[in-house]
C-alpha cells in the first residue's frame, strides 16, 4: 500500500520561522520527493476552538492567515489537498466511536492534556481560593487527542511529519487503531511520526534566546515579516552575553544567532556573502576563539533569512491579490478530503456492523427469527 501523509496546524496565529523549519519547509520537501500518494494538509480550526472557546473569531480570521502561509511556503494545491478541518463532518463521527475505545484515565497520562489539568483543572484536594482560579478544562480539550486520532485514520495516513510535541499525540493515535482493529477488523492504519531531522529544527529558539518561539512571548520572526522587519529583530537577537567585545571568545551553543544559522544557513550561502569563511564550523571556530563580532555575524543572518524569505514573500503578495481564490482552494481541497474520509467512515460503519440497512443477512435472520415465534 502507498504512503500517504496527514498533518496540520491550529489557526491562531500567522506561522513563524519555528513553524517554518520544524515543519512547512519539510512538508515541502516531502511534496516534491514524489515518494507520497497522497498529502493531507489540515488547518484544524475544530481543534483551535478546543482552546480558544472564548475567542472563536480569532480562529475564524486566522484560517486565511495560515492558508496563505502554506501556499507562500510553496505547498501546491496541485499536489497537496489543503482543507479546512471542520468541513468534514465525518471526523466528529470517527471521533465518538473512538472515545470508546480510550479510558479518562488514558487521556489523563497525555503529557499535553496532563499539563493542561495541572494548570486549569480542578483537583480533589485543591484549596479553595486555588480553585477559583481554575475555571476547569473544556471536554473538547480532554478529548482532543481523540479527535486528532480521528483526524490521521480518516485519511488512513501512514505518515505525520510533526514536532516532538506531537509524539505523545500519534503514540495514542496508534493504540486506538490497534484497539479498534483487534475489536471489529483490519480497518485502520497505525501512523508514523516523521520528526524534523536537525536539533536546531526541532525546537528553534525565540529571538530572546527563549526555548521556543512563541507569539505570546514576542519573540517572533513571521513567514510574513518584511525584510525591515527581520533585519531589525536579528539585530536585536539574543547571543552571548558574556561576549562584550569582540576580542572576546564567544560561546555558539545557546547563541541563537548560531542556532538559527545552524536551522537556515547552507553552504552556497557562504560563497555568497561570507566567502572569507569556507564554512559554518569554521565561522564558529573563529567566534569561538575571539575576534568575531556579533554584528557580522547577525548580517550574515539576516542575508541568509531574507534569501530564504523573499520568494515565500512574492508568492505571499500574489495570493493575498488573490483572496477569493484561496477559498476557493480550500473549499476544493475540503471536498476531495471529504471523499476521503467518509470512504473510510464507510468502513469502519461496516467493520463495526452498524451499517444495519446494507446487512441483508441481519435484517433476514431478524425476520426469520420473529417469524418463528409468531
Ligand atoms: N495538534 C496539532 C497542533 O497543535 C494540529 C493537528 C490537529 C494535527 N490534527 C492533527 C497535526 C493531525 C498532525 C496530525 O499543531
Amino acid at each position: 500500500m502507498g504512503k500517504i501523509i496527514l498533518t496540520g496546524d491550529r489557526p491562531t496565529g500567522r506561522l513563524h520561522l519555528g513553524h517554518y523549519v520544524g515543519s512547512l519547509r519539510r512538508r515541502v520537501e516531502l511534496q516534491e520527493s514524489g515518494l507520497f500518494d497522497r498529502i493531507y494538509i489540515m488547518i484544524a480550526d475544530a481543534q483551535a476552538l478546543t482552546d480558544n472557546a472564548d475567542n472563536p473569531e480569532k480562529v475564524r480570521q486566522n484560517i486565511i492567515e495560515v492558508a496563505l502561509d502554506y501556499l507562500s511556503a510553496g505547498l501546491d494545491p496541485s499536489k497537496s489537498v489543503l482543507f479546512i478541518q471542520s468541513q468534514i463532518p465525518e471526523l466528529c463521527e470517527l471521533a465518538f466511536y473512538y472515545m470508546n475505545l480510550v479510558t479518562v484515565q488514558r487521556l489523563q497520562r497525555n503529557p499535553t492534556v496532563k499539563a493542561e489539568i495541572g494548570l486549569r483543572g480542578f483537583s480533589e484536594n485543591a484549596s479553595e481560593g486555588d480553585t477559583q482560579q481554575r475555571q476547569g478544562i473544556p471536554t473538547g480539550f480532554f478529548t482532543y487527542p481523540i479527535s486528532q486520532a480521528a483526524d490521521i485514520t480518516a485519511f488512513k495516513a501512514t505518515t505525520v511529519p510533526a514536532g516532538e510535541d506531537q509524539e505523545p499525540m500519534i503514540e495514542q493515535t496508534r493504540e486506538i487503531v490497534h484497539k479498534f482493529n483487534s475489536t471489529y477488523d483490519e480497518v485502520l492504519v497505525e501512523p508514523e511520526i516523521l520528526l524534523p531531522d536537525n536539533a536546531a529544527c526541532m525546537r528553534l529558539p525565540g529571538t530572546d534566546g527563549k526555548a521556543k518561539m512563541s507569539k505570546s512571548l514576542g519573540n517572533c520572526i513571521y513567514l510574513s515579516d518584511t525584510a525591515d522587519e527581520v533585519k531589525k529583530k536579528v539585530m536585536g537577537m539574543y547571543t552571548d552575553p558574556d561576549h562584550l567585545r569582540v576580542e572576546d571568545p564567544g560561546k555558539v551553543e545557546g547563541n541563537t544567532v548560531f542556532t538559527y544559522l545552524d536551522a537556515f544557513c547552507r553552504p552556497e550561502h557562504f560563497e555568497k556573502y561570507l566567502p572569507d569563511y569556507p564554512s559554518l564550523d569554521e565561522l564558529k571556530a573563529h567566534y569561538q576563539r575571539g575576534g568575531l563580532g556579533d554584528v557580522k555575524v547577525k548580517k550574515f543572518l539576516i542575508k541568509v533569512l531574507n534569501e530564504t524569505l523573499d520568494p515565500i514573500r512574492e508568492r505571499r503578495k500574489y495570493y493575498e491579490g488573490r483572496i477569493r481564490e484561496v477559498y476557493t482552494i480550500l473549499e476544493q481541497g475540503s471536498m476531495e478530503a471529504r471523499k476521503t474520509a467518509s470512504q473510510t467512515l464507510s468502513e469502519v460503519r461496516q467493520a463495526m456492523r452498524i451499517n444495519y440497512f446494507e446487512d441483508r443477512d441481519l435484517i433476514e435472520e431478524q425476520a426469520r427469527n420473529f417469524a418463528a415465534r409468531q
